[in-house]
């Protein structure tokens, strides 16, 4: 295993939308297996493969940090299957550094998934188990976390991190 370089914003990779994995082979048990031990160095709760530069349509996450086994979940062509409810707090991304601030999110989100194996299972989470999920599937879909909140916030997390890297702190 091995822990892999986290793309930041504004890299392309993560605004482009992925493609679905069609081979359940070695070498996506080898991301699947590297994505989980970069996620866990970072730290974070989640990581989709855009994050790593590998644009398919794979995310771990583990809520409970690596506590609880049964929370670890790799994540093969996703989609959300239902939403209910709404909830709104605090949230940050591997790929924005230091970064984080309020978005509403579903309260509950059931997502359907392959495995590593590519058999199929389902998660009906709440919460922080909701917000994860919905999180990293918009990265599939080249969507961030910035989209999620209004123009002017958005624009104000732009600024800053323009200001970062120009000061070479991003
Ligand atoms: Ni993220």
């Amino acid at each position: 295993m091995a822990v892999l370089k986290i793309v930041k914003y504004p890299e392309k990779v993560l605004e482009t939308p992925t493609e679905e994995v069609t081979k359940f082979d070695d070498e996506l048990k080898k991301l699947v297996a590297d994505m989980f031990e970069t996620m866990y160095a970072a730290p974070g709760v989640g990581l989709a493969a855009p994050q790593v530069g590998v644009s398919k349509r794979v995310f771990v996450m583990d809520c409970s940090g690596g506590k609880d086994p049964a929370q670890k979940i790799a994540m093969i062509n996703p989609r959300v299957v239902m939403k209910e409810g709404e909830q709104t707090g605090e949230e940050g991304c591997l790929s924005f550094p230091g970064i984080y601030f309020l978005v509403m999110r579903a309260m509950r989100a059931v997502v359907r998934a392959q495995d590593v194996d590519g058999k199929e299972f389902e998660v009906d989470g709440m919460e922080l188990t909701a917000r994860c999920m919905l999180h990293e599937k918009d990265h599939l879909d080249g969507v961030l976390f910035i989209e999620r909140t209004s123009p002017l916030k958005r624009e104000m997390v732009k600024r800053r991190i323009r200001k970062l890297i120009k000061a070479g702190d991003w």
